[in-house]
């Protein structure tokens, strides 16, 4: 953060801007005075937009400042457990404190306040065993698709000469009956395997696979459904699969137009994340997609279970949009993440942006 820092201080600016838990600093008057990478994006502002703010107006409560206050005055430290922030950033958060007073007689005195956020954990645990139960359906359905797949060959191949071998040509009507079945099963089989190919990687802008969707979409919807859209236009190219990612992106935009009873609205916004974990891996920048509608929501009992392959909520459902969509981006390195309660969906496609390719702005 400070270009003129020395070798030891640079060093120690690295660590601090490093670690899992965010750093605030706050001086004596209580005004935050620095902050490391962390805690910025914990509160989704620039360390120039944070700096200065008081204790009250970051964490939004006279209470806990009030406690920063007494261990600036008694020098006694103090934890605070599970404590939920709100107006910070979008969502509120939950975070465990800890307040420490600094009294090095050389230094002006101030109070550090280290937050870990506690949803976060939750968050990528919850994430690491869908992912691995997903995985472990994922194979399974594939294994009996493949299995089915073989027989099916034949079957079509005897229909074919059998039909051939026919006379009566009102007797060819029983063997196209078998040739479309198979062809038809052939097909869900076919995206019950999933991708058929290895992403074929480019740098790309989202904002045109995001706005090829919309185009589409906005022709076959109904024209009750507004689709409107809420870009960050400074985020960098990404590494990626359009076609695979403009499937995706349909994938869960059509699955909204078909939850709307024929009207309502449907947003599609993307946004950067910085230090942004996925499943396990900490990425330096994320983008994310979301595509948030304001319709019914998902019933909560299904919402466990809908990327699963073969879940459905609709009579003329397959039930393979979510479970497809979220294999492509799992080849991406991604994940997509739903959350939904009646009158707001929200699918979160987040995409990591690996380093050094279309990261240039990094
Ligand atoms: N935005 C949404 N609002 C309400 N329910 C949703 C939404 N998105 C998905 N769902 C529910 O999740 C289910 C699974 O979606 P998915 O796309 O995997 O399958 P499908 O839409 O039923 O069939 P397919 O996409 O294969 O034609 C849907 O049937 C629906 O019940
Ligand atoms: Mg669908």
């Amino acid at each position: 953060m400070d270009a003129v820092a020395n070798g030891p201080e640079r060093t120690a600016q690295r660590i601090i801007d490093n670690l899992s838990s965010a750093v605030c600093l706050f001086d004596a008057e209580l005004r935050l005075c620095h902050v490391n990478s962390t805690a910025e994006a914990l509160f989704g502002l620039s360390a120039r937009r944070l700096l200065g703010l008081t204790a009250q107006q970051l964490l939004d409560s006279n209470r806990l400042a009030g406690l920063l206050a007494v261990a600036l005055e008694s020098g006694n430290p103090w934890i605070e457990r599970e404590c939920s922030l709100k107006g910070v950033g979008e969502h509120s958060v939950t975070v465990d404190l800890t307040a420490i007073p600094l009294q090095d007689p050389s230094q002006p005195p101030g109070v550090l306040l280290e937050l870990n956020p506690v949803d976060h954990q939750l968050r990528i645990a919850r994430e690491e065993s869908l992912l691995a139960q997903q995985r472990a359906t994922q194979e399974m359905v594939r294994g009996l698709a493949h299995e089915i797949k073989n027989p099916l060959g034949g079957i079509r191949g005897a229909a074919q000469l059998l039909e051939g071998e026919l006379d009566d040509p009102s007797l060819r009507e029983y063997t196209q009956v078998i040739i479309h079945e198979v062809d038809r099963l052939q097909d869900l089989l076919n995206r019950l395997l999933g991708p058929h190919r290895l992403p074929r990687m480019r740098r790309i802008n989202i904002h045109r696979v995001v706005e090829r969707v919309r185009t589409l979409v906005q022709a076959e919807a109904p024209p009750g459904i507004r689709l409107l859209w809420d870009y960050d236009p400074s985020l960098p190219e990404l590494y990626a699969d359009a076609d695979q990612l403009v499937q995706v992106v349909l994938n869960i935009v059509r699955n909204a137009v078909q939850a709307l009873p024929g009207e309502g609205e449907i947003v599609l916004r993307t946004r950067a994340h910085r230090r942004y974990t996925v499943g396990h891996i900490c990425h330096k920048l994320v983008i994310c997609i979301d595509v948030i509608d304001n319709g019914p929501g998902i019933p909560e009992e299904m919402q466990q279970k809908i990327f699963y392959p073969l879940v459905t909520g609709r009579a003329d459902g397959t039930g393979l949009g979510l479970s497809i969509a979220q294999s492509l981006v799992n080849q991406h390195g991604g994940l997509i993440e739903c959350d939904s309660r009646p009158g707001r969906t929200k699918f979160s496609i987040l995409l990591p942006v690996r380093e050094g390719i279309g990261a240039e702005d990094e």
